[in-house]
């Protein structure tokens, strides 16, 4: 399958999903003060976000997250689906997105929206990107893991660099409507994060409901998910046989894919990239 990708402000997007109608759609989007984004680079837990907050917002509803695809049920709010769903949603609704800060949309700054910004090991990220690519042809051969090592250093990937995106959604003057968490404090306490993510978005909940939203919201839950596991996309676009979606589910893999050389140039790049920002993740020691 041919794989194309649209430039949008020097940003990669694939054409499978993005389009000019849908990034005209987001640029004139209209937030609310309730609405709430949970904000990723890709693969730094976007599916695991829009499993987890529609059942925090309606207090353990279950139907939605069994019977409504997660890019319906939490749509990307830059990607084509986004116009079709979005009048069909009840407040508060809850959206997706892969943008940096810059680009959100006007009435995104002017208003109260919260926002949720998830960040991952860049080298998880990169290995998690990698099989991705392997399996939705829709974004074309990653080549061999050291050829695409250096396409995400340099940004020529999906939504460009990660040092981009974290650097402008950690500095944002957005004070309380931010709140910021990484994909490895949700595989080390899923439980004590839904509950900050329910205390944020001002939402009540009891001990059995947090139980139960913690257990559907585990790694193994999820894959048979047929909603959420993306089986439900055709095989020509994703082959789950070549990688499923949810693949891995853990940190550290990157451990078991980079050599020691290729551990040291994209460590050093990245630290480059992130100086004098005074930002630190719990993995730059690792
Ligand atoms: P791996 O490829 O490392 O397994 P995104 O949704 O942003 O595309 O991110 C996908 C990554 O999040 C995949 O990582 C996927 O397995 C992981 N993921 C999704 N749901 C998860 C869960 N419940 N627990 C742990 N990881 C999850």
């Amino acid at each position: 399958m041919e794989c194309k990708y649209l430039t949008y402000h020097g940003l990669l997007l694939p054409t499978i999903s993005h389009s000019e109608d849908s990034l005209e759609y987001f640029e004139k989007f209209q937030v609310k003060d309730d609405d709430v984004f949970a904000i990723t680079y890709p693969k730094s837990g976007t599916t695991w976000m829009q499993e987890i907050l529609p059942l925090i917002l309606n207090g353990g509803d279950f139907t939605p997250v069994k019977t409504i695809p997660n890019w319906d049920r939490v749509p990307w709010l830059e990607e084509t689906r986004a116009a079709l769903v979005m009048d069909k949603m009840t407040q508060p609704r809850l959206m997706v997105s892969h943008m940096p800060y810059e680009l959100m949309p006007p009435s995104f700054f002017s208003s109260k929206a919260k926002v949720i910004y998830v960040a991952r090991n860049p080298k998880d990220v990169v290995v998690s990107s990698f099989f991705f690519h392997q399996m939705a042809s829709c974004l074309g051969d990653p080549g061999l893991f050291e050829e695409f090592l250096d396409k995400f250093l340099a940004g020529k990937v999906m939504f460009g660099k990660w040092t981009n995106h974290v650097r402008s959604w950690r500095l944002t003057d957005l004070g309380d409507r931010i709140l910021y968490v990484t994909y490895e404090d949700m595989i080390e306490d899923l439980k004590g994060v839904v509950r900050r993510f329910s205390d944020f978005l001002g939402q009540k909940m009891s001990e059995e409901t947090l139980e139960q939203v913690v257990s559907h919201c585990s790694f193994n839950t999820m894959k048979t998910n047929a909603m959420s596991n993306y089986s439900l996309v055709p095989q020509e676009l994703m082959d789950s046989k070549k990688s499923a979606f949810l693949r891995k589910g853990i940190s550290g893999d990157w451990k078991n894919h980079f050599s020691p050389e290729q551990e040291e140039k994209f460590s050093a790049a990245i630290k480059d990239e992130m100086r004098g920002s005074n930002i630190q993740f719990p993995w730059d020691e690792d």
